[in-house]
């Protein structure tokens, strides 16, 4: 992590809205408030590889909220409408409400959104509602207390993260997502009690298939259980209809359950991959403009911001990285030699 990558500089005229060289928008950006959590997910920061001691960025190298709103200014002025918080854990930035008012108000902005762990959402949901959040994402990958615990790596409690969807609701958040990664002999035996759970109460559950993203997983194809294979199993007790998508470039495929008790989701990056129309940029929180969650470098901009750069020759370097951009890494990955590949930590740019 920390390289650049080279890119030919061609600033666009004032007010171009970039397009990358297979023609894709940038609509949507997903920035990291923090690399650090509370947790230790196997898929994600497992805990032998990141114990308490684990050098995270200082509060020095992180972006402050002014740098974050002038960024997400200029992104909104080259066509971004949606901004999603990200960490690691972004509630470990306590003041993160203050960040949400800021970038309820950046001009072009329609959306911003959370995506959590829940541990510490409870006590926060209202001050952020009052700030402008629209939309929360919170991860659950099981209700069984024992197997949270294990992939939260011993440092989550299921009962805290019920509470918190239980706080949002009462804020008014009536349709949470709940993002539950798939993996096989992990978790998957428990799947259906999430259905159960959450079928009927508004909130879309969504599973998402076990990626091989970051470099400290040890990901291997045969622990992903295919979405397909997933559906059918609900199917059988819950019969289901494919729903249209609600705008293009959604990652999640769309299902109503056939008795009316609302919706869930497929996030099926590994076998059914969604590169075509992706439009979505990730800035991590050191100010690294990342055009793929499974790239391996990204593009500083917080070393010209704070050298001095105008809001102009921002626009123009994140442009220039938007047209340059040729990333499907979901579509090309079976020809990628696992092991061999240096990836940006999940943790490092949310997911
Ligand atoms: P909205 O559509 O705005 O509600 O959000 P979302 O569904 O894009 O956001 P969310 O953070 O809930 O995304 C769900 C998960 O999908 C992420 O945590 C990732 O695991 C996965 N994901 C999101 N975007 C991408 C992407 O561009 N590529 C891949 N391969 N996976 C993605
Ligand atoms: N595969 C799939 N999803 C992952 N997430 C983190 N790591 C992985 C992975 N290896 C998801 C989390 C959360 C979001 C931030 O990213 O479950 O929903
Ligand atoms: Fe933390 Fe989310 Fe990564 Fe789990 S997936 S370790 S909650 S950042
Ligand atoms: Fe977008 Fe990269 Fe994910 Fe494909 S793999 S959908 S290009 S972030």
């Amino acid at each position: 992590m920390g390289i650049s990558i080279p890119v030919r500089l061609e600033l666009p005229k004032r007010g171009d809205v970039p397009r990358d060289r297979r023609g894709r928008l940038l609509t949507d950006l997903r920035i990291s408030v923090v690399d650090r959590c509370n947790f230790r997910c196997p898929y994600c920061m497992p805990e032998d590889q990141y114990p308490r001691d684990h050098e995270f960025l200082s509060k020095s190298e992180r972006l402050r909220f002014e740098e974050i709103e002038r960024l997400a200014t200029i992104f909104a002025g080259i066509g971004v409408r949606k901004l999603r918080l990200t960490g690691g854990e972004p509630l470990l930035r306590r003041d993160l409400p203050e960040l949400v008012r800021q970038l309820a108000h950046v001009p072009g902005i329609e959306d911003v959104a959370l995506t959590t762990n829940g541990s510490l959402l409870a006590d926060r949901v209202v001050a952020l509602r009052d700030a402008g959040l629209k939309r929360i994402t919170l991860s659950i990958d099981t209700l069984d207390p024992v197997t949270f615990a294990s992939m939260s790596g011993g440092r989550g409690e299921i009962g805290t993260v019920l509470a918190a969807i239980a706080a949002a609701e009462a804020a008014g958040y009536s349709q949470l997502k709940i993002n539950t990664v798939v993996m096989r002999g992990i978790n998957d035996g428990h799947l259906l009690d999430l259905v159960e759970h959450f079928r009927g109460t508004g909130h879309i559950l969504r599973f998402i298939e076990y990626m091989d993203v970051g470099t400290c997983n040890d990901w291997k194809r045969d622990l992903v259980v295919p979405s397909a294979q997933l559906r059918a199993r609900i199917a059988e007790r819950w019969p289901l209809v494919a729903l249209e998508r609600n705008y293009g470039g959604e990652v999640a495929q769309r299902y109503g359950f056939a008795d009316g008790a609302g919706e869930i989701g497929f996030i099926s990056s590994v076998t059914e991959p969604f590169c075509g129309d992706c439009s979505r940029a990730r800035l991590s929180a050191d100010g690294r403009l990342y055009t793929c969650l499974f790239a391996s470098a990204g593009h500083d901009l917080r070393g010209p911001m704070r050298a001095g750069a105008t809001d102009q020759d921002l626009a123009g370097i994140v442009s220039a990285v938007w047209n340059a951009r040729d990333d499907r890494y979901s579509e090309i990955r079976s020809e990628a030699t696992p092991g061999s590949r240096e990836h940006v930590e999940m943790y490092a740019i949310g997911g």
